[in-house]
């Protein structure tokens, strides 16, 4: 697990955190090696867009399938939600964002694949607070494509390759963000903690 002091750090300076060669290597190729049995068991579907009766599947915007990580999982992302666990916990400790619990899914991105323009906070519920994303891509390369691309709030973007141990963090409701093409297949495991919501 890594040490989050620059991650909470960078959150409470600018508001989101990149971290390359974040997480050990050897932990983050057992949880490509999980993902990918995940996707042999055929565990993965489409993903849809906004919630409930808004749901809908509209590949233009996205075209990444999903598995929700929730029971039974294997042991190296059990330990990945963990960390998550120990990273709320700091969070709250230092910057008192109140965050409650996080929801996490694979994403595997095959060629061509991409997720237009977004906010990961819904419309209709301001529960996402702080999402946390980590690349499961060994070897990724500039023209493999696949990019994170961050809008700063000074009109620049921060583009971030999609390589293993790179983990992301960004308040969920202040940076817009895209997913450019990929050429190869992509693994990610991105999680959005979130808060009770005001009506609770
Ligand atoms: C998302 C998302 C970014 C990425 O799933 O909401 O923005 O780099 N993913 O996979
Ligand atoms: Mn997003």
């Amino acid at each position: 697990m890594p040490c989050f002091d620059r991650a909470v750090e960078a959150i409470h300076q600018q508001g989101y955190f990149i971290g390359e060669q974040f997480w050990p290597a050897s932990e983050a190729l057992a949880m490509t090696q999980a993902c990918q049995e995940l996707r042999q068991q055929d565990r993965f579907r489409p993903a849809c867009i906004g919630r409930a009766q808004e749901k809908q599947r509209q590949e233009t915007i996205r075209s990444d399938l999903i598995c929700w990580l929730e029971n039974d999982l294997a042991a190296p992302l059990q330990h990945y939600l963990d960390a998550l666990e120990a990273y709320r916990q700091q969070i709250n400790r230092e910057l008192m964002l109140g965050l409650d619990h996080v929801e996490v899914h694979a994403a595997y991105y095959p060629p061509g694949a991409h997720y237009g323009k977004h906010l990961d906070r819904h419309r209709d519920d301001d529960a996402r607070t702080l999402t946390a994303i980590l690349y499961l891509n060994p070897d990724w390369q500039a023209e493999d494509g696949g990019l994170l691309s961050i809008d700063l709030p000074d009109g620049s973007q921060a583009r971030v390759l999609p390589r293993l141990g790179t983990f992301v963090s960004f308040l969920s409701a202040e940076f817009p963000h895209a997913v450019l093409p990929t050429r190869r297949d992509r693994l990610t495991l991105t999680g959005w903690y979130r808060r009770r919501s005001a009506a609770f």
